[in-house]
């Protein structure tokens, strides 16, 4: 069983700051939330008012649509794993994983539950070995095992993959994923990894201040973002401004409803085209390959900023230099904009 979370218009400060304003978040039964957002947007604080380690000031918090308030943490059927909450390195992993078994008095038959999360996590057999001797990447499975040992209602997760190297933290990302989906369990999860964040997810919310910036779908939130804020956090960004009269430099669009706001267009957008081809004129600044794609920046006339361009790798011997003259063309199936921060 897992439970729908909910947070309403939940303020708090803490000594006379405010740190959350006017937070909502609806977070369905079984669904992974991701949320993400700059260093002291607000994200850990989020997660510890919901874990109940911190008490809101104003606002609500409710699971399955019941107030939590008068709930302690350890009333909440809550697993968590947060970078800080350690596995214990003195005991086994069987006896961390049985932790929240005996800690919670919850059931009898320890030894097959146990087995079971070790199982999950992929680290069946593992029970004697003392947690001293694990791996990073072993450490934060034991750490999922203990989380989820003692059937949940919802699990938080605090940038739980964010010791880890980069090929590391892919595979685990993948194994949290299948995991989540195999036991449903509802889960909030903090990252600061955008890749992360967008390819896990099923709902991203952006945080920004100590306030909810956007939800939404991955997709949603990177092709249609409601604001400058949010189309420069989410992946690489070019914004065009569109003059009085509509036009947009240096593309040929004229959006005279839009006057005044950036025409939003992310790097893959755009298509290199050779010099007698369609689009405009654009001078390759710097190449980055980036093994399946390439990173190009490219100036253009009277645009005073480079433009960023991604384009798929075409094999041995296509990459382009620096200082060669192309064109770039632009789909425009669709365009969105934003207005411009103040
Ligand atoms: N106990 C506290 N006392 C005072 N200020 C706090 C406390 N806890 C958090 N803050 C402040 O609240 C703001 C939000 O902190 P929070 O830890 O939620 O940010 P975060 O989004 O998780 O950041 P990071 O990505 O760096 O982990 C920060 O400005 C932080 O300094
Ligand atoms: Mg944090």
């Amino acid at each position: 069983m897992s439970l729908d979370v909910e947070i309403k218009d939940m303020s708090l400060s803490i000594g006379g700051t405010r740190i959350l304003t006017d937070v909502n978040l609806r977070v369905p039964q079984g669904s992974f939330v991701t949320l993400l957002g700059p260093s002291g947007s607000g994200k850990s604080t989020t997660l510890n008012v919901l874990a109940g380690f911190l008490t809101p000031d104003k606002g609500q918090v409710l699971f399955g649509g019941q107030d939590v308030k008068d709930l302690p943490p350890g009333a909440r059927q809550l697993g968590i794993v947060f970078q800080n909450y350690a596995i214990f390195p003195h005991m086994t992993v069987g006896e961390n994983v049985r932790f929240p078994l005996v800690a919670q008095r919850i059931g009898t038959d320890h030894h097959k539950r146990v087995a079971d999360m070790l199982e999950l996590v992929k680290l069946g057999g593992f029970e004697k070995r003392r947690a001293s001797t694990l791996s990073g990447g072993q450490l934060q499975r034991v750490a999922l095992a203990r989380a989820l040992a003692a059937q949940p209602q919802v699990l938080l997760l605090d940038e739980p993959l964010s010791a880890l190297d980069k090929q590391l933290r892919e595979a685990m990302q993948s194994e949290l994923k299948a995991i989540q989906r195999e036991i449903g369990v509802t889960t909030i999860s903090v990252t600061h990894d955008q890749a992360e964040a967008l390819s896990m997810s099923d709902l991203v919310v952006v945080m920004n201040g100590g306030r909810v910036e956007q939800a939404g779908t991955a997709e949603e939130m990177y092709c249609r973002p409601g604001t400058e804020f949010l189309a420069r956090f989410l992946g690489e960004v070019n914004l065009l401004p569109v003059a009085a009269d509509g036009s947009c430099h240096p593309l040929d669009v004229r959006a005279t409803d839009a006057t005044g706001r950036l025409l939003v267009i992310r790097p893959e957008d755009f298509r290199i085209e050779k010099i007698d081809g369609p689009g405009f004129k654009a001078t390759i600044t710097d190449v980055q390959f980036q093994g399946g794609t390439l990173r190009l920046e490219v100036s253009v006339p009277q645009f005073p900023a480079p433009l960023v361009v991604r384009s798929p790798y075409a094999g041995y011997g296509s990459i382009p230099q620096a200082g060669e003259n192309v064109r770039l063309s632009h789909d425009f199936s669709f365009l969105h904009f934003v207005d411009p921060a103040d």
